[in-house]
């Protein structure tokens, strides 16, 4: 992890320190989360690593950060970890709990033993013994669930010593215990909070569950266990009392009555989950015990041990927490969190204008999940246990249907939008992040942030990884991606009057990037592309970006249009889309991408030898942004090709290294040829780093490192293109000719790098004789590009023989070269 990247400087109108960090300006890669952040359920947790690297480049050391809508608090944990104050607040008050309990001090063993003796008394009452002890040829088992049909038990499940699971029809003793369950005597509290009014909780489902009030949600015999669990909490020593609750909390959605069986992979068709973020009871539903649920999440690998442990490793050992809500306003500056629960309408109350340093946020979309209701499952025992987790959910930025107007939503977004605006210091940063699932409310996402005044700098499209890499039936990221809005609180903003119209720009756009990709290009990656460009550009007006750009594109598709479209059945990415007449609009300098990220990856196996597949598609993504970026598949394949998996890591081919090994000595004899014509060689950037032997590397044949140093007459992008040859004399300041050797890769790919250097001047293929037919044989376009280009070809043997004369001239090159 990067620490500071951000440097101070004084502006001189205000005086004010501004700070220039190093941008990022790509998608970077999602590592696997740690267990502190496994042990509770929340909708749209964040990847901590891509967060924590924001904050260090955005948030200088002495800084403070803001995330007013914190959920699961990924943002505070990884301002503590990265050094920083941070103020994190959110409505729900789950939030403030979790930061509670993952600053809290655990000792492992005062918890075991607390539940244990929980376990113990459950374990020993009568009323979960006759419903979760069953006997079986004299052995007394558990049962750890039944499994419910449209409303009536039908199996019950449980593990033997022979068996792992055995999941037998239910009998008459079972229905009449479904039955009389229903006159369990409840001595211990119970929430019985009647459901808000809300479209989350429909009559269908009251019907289904049996009643109006929270309780329903769990069958009798479970409320029973649940309830004496809570109140044995509750009695329990306090220094384990909040993590008993925290594994409490992830114990009451698995086994209420909305719980589904999963797959039957593993053993896992003895767990089931709360898969979906809604109200609803499954034909098919599980009932799970209580006591093996909270067990688990005390100690199964997403359980409560590990999350405090790896917390107690992770945090600071010392740190200052102060809590706000309202009837506690006061922030405390020497906090290292300030965390509560808190309406973003008052943040004004809280924090001070033109105090904060850098803004990290994941706000609510529309009305895709509805925080507040969901969370109730938990809230109506948490507030139970401490009254400042009383939920309030009368500010909630949400649309519900008949409830809350799509107006209102809106307006509470702008304000949201407005008072982060006021609270963050002038010239300093927000990034906000929107999910690309809810991209109908791309619109007035991004409108309520215009509105606030702040300025967008950067659009990145941040791939998901468990979207991208483990969903093989929709990897592309349409499901599981996001977007990451950089802002940035700059006064006095120009307006942007001057705009395209916005079909022109659609098109535009759609054009460059399909020649930038030079292939055919499923919808989604255009998407990916124009979205940021619109936004950039000041485009907002698409109501839903996704059906308006097809509109826009449709009058310029099909016959004798520019553009086609071809059906997608590989995967869920979208239509392809291409251009009907290609070669007017692509010529050979434009590489198809997929060609140009294999010579990527390849040269980062040959730099590397043994790289994580994690750091090459970080290096994808750095090179390739937004609508460049590469399907993931591919991406594996082109791995799979030049690497062999091996604990862990890829390892480059032996084969690829033979290969190299013979590129890497043609280049080093070409650089020392140069030097006999005196001339000065340049050794491509991606090649510098090769070993000749075990002591040299390529890079000491090489004049200059950069070629930056020594040309004048490029640009930036020019430079960055022509680096990637593979080697280039140089004499006074001029490029005088160049090489590309290809052993064997793509011999295009050497016209399109050349491109950028004067059609005139003359360049070199150097080939092995066994390649000569295959290169005579290329398409006639290519042969045309290779001789207007000035192109001629070595083979192998030319290049030893001309090495291993005395002196050496250009023209002496050419004398021995061909044209095609
Ligand atoms: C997309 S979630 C944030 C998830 C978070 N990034 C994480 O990693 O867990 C949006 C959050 O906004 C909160 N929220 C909604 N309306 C709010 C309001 N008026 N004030 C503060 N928070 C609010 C919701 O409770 C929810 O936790």
């Amino acid at each position: 992890m990067k620490m500071m990247t951000t440097k101070k400087v004084m502006t001189n109108s205000t005086q004010e320190h501004a700070y220039v960090p190093e941008h990022i300006n790509y998608a970077l890669v999602e590592d696997t989360r740690p267990p502190m952040y496994k042990a509770m359920k929340y909708w749209g947790r964040k990847p901590h690593n891509i967060w924590s690297d924001y904050i260090t480049h955005y948030c200088p050391a002495d800084g403070v950060v803001l995330d007013p809508f914190m959920g699961s608090g990924i943002s505070t944990f990884e301002s503590l970890r990265a050094g920083r104050k941070i103020i994190s607040t959110d409505l729900n008050p789950l939030s403030a709990f979790v930061v509670e309990v993952l600053s809290s001090k655990f000792d492992k063993e005062k918890f075991k033993s607390a539940v244990k003796s929980i376990s113990d008394a459950i374990e020993t009452d009568k009323i979960y013994c006759r419903h979760y002890k069953r006997k079986v040829n004299d052995e007394t088992l558990t049962v750890y669930n039944y499994i419910w049909n449209k409303g009536k038990v039908s199996l019950v499940r449980y593990k033997t010593a022979e068996a792992e699971g055995v999941s037998i029809p239910v009998d008459e003793e079972d229905l009449k215990k479904a039955i009389e369950m229903e006159s369990i005597n409840m001595p211990y509290w119970y929430p019985t909070d009647k459901f808000p009014q809300t479209p989350s909780i429909n009559n269908n489902f009251i019907q289904k569950i049996g009643g109006t009030t929270f309780d329903y949600l769990w069958t009798r015999r479970n409320l029973y266990i649940l309830s004496k669990i809570f109140d044995l909490i509750q009695k329990s020593e306090e220094s384990v009392r909040l993590f008993l609750m925290y594994a409490f909390i992830h114990t009451l959605h698995l086994v209420c009555k909305m719980v589904v069986p999963r797959g039957k992979t593993g053993n896992r068709d003895f767990s089931g989950s709360w898969g979906r973020a809604d109200y609803m009871i499954r034909n098919r539903s599980m009932e799970q015990n209580p006591l093996v649920v909270f067990q688990r999440s005390c100690f199964d690998k997403q359980g409560v041990e590990k999350a405090m442990l790896d917390a107690n490793k992770k945090l600071p050992k010392k740190k200052k927490l102060n809590y706000i809500d309202n009837r506690h306003k006061k922030l405390n500056s020497s906090s290292d969190i300030n965390y509560g629960v808190v309406d973003i309408a008052d943040l004004g109350d809280y924090v001070k204008e033109n105090s904060i340093d850098f803004i990290i946020t994941d706000p609510p979309y529309g009305g895709l999940v509805q925080y507040m209701d969901l969370s109730l499952v938990w809230l109506v025992w948490l507030k139970h246990f401490d009254i400042r987790f009383t939920p309030d959910a009368t500010g909630e930025i949400t649309y519900k249907k008949n409830i809350t107007s799509r107006s209102t939503y809106k307006r509470k977004l702008v304000l949201a939008f407005r008072n982060m605006y006021k609270v963050l210091k002038p010239n300093h940063y927000m990034v906000v992040t929107f999910h690309n699932q809810d991209i109908k409310e791309w619109n007035d996402f991004v409108a309520a942030i215009s509105e606030a005044g702040f300025a967008f700098e950067k659009v990145t499209h941040q791939y998901n990884k468990r979207s991208g890499e483990s969903n093989v039936a929709n990897p592309y990221g349409t499901t599981g991606s996001d977007f990451y809005i950089r802002c940035k609180k700059a006064e006095g903003v120009a307006g942007q009057s001057d705009k395209m119209d916005l079909n022109r720009f659609v098109i535009q756009r759609t054009k460059a990037l399909l020649i930038e990709r030079s292939e055919p290009t499923p919808f989604t990656f255009i998407l990916n592309g124009l979205l940021p460009d619109m936004l950039q550009a000041g485009y907002l007006q698409p109501d839903a970006p996704a059906e308006e750009i097809k509109k826009i594109l449709a009058p310029e598709t099909g016959e004798g249009k520019t553009f086609f479209v071809t059906s997608n059945e590989k995967d869920k990415a979208g239509d392809y889309y291409w251009f009907n007449n290609p070669a007017s609009f692509i010529n050979h300098r434009n590489i198809p991408l997929n060609d140009r990220v294999e010579t990527t990856i390849k040269a980062l196996m040959r730099r590397k030898i043994s790289v994580r597949y994690d750091d090459i598609v970080a290096e994808i993504f750095r090179e390739y942004p937004n609508g460049l970026t590469p399907d993931m598949q591919g991406i594996r394949k082109v791995v799979a090709k030049y690497a062999n998996p091996s604990s862990g890591k890829w390892k480059l081919k032996d084969e690829v290294e033979m290969e190299c090994t013979i590129h890497t000595y043609q280049i080093c004899t070409l650089c020392k040829m140069a030097k006999k014509a005196s001339f000065e060689p340049f050794v491509g950037r991606r090649e510098q780093h090769e070993h000749v032997d075990s002591n040299t590397l390529l890079v000491s044949y090489s004049a200059y490192k950069d070629l930056g140093d020594v040309l004048d007459d490029y640009d930036e992008l020019q430079l960055s293109r022509i680096s990637m040859m593979d080697c280039v004399w140089i004499k006074d300041r001029k490029i005088e000719t160049v090489f590309e050797v290809e052993n064997s890769t793509n011999f295009i790919d050497a016209i399109g790098r050349a491109s950028n250097i004067d059609s005139k001047k003359r360049k070199f293929m150097v080939i092995p004789e066994r390649r000569e037919e295959e290169l005579k044989n290329q398409d006639p376009l290519f042969i045309e590009s290779f001789k207007e280009n000035t192109w001629l070809y070595l083979t192998f043997e030319d290049v030893r023989r001309l090495a291993s004369s005395h002196s050496l001239s250009i023209e002496d090159i050419i004398s021995v070269s061909k044209s095609l």
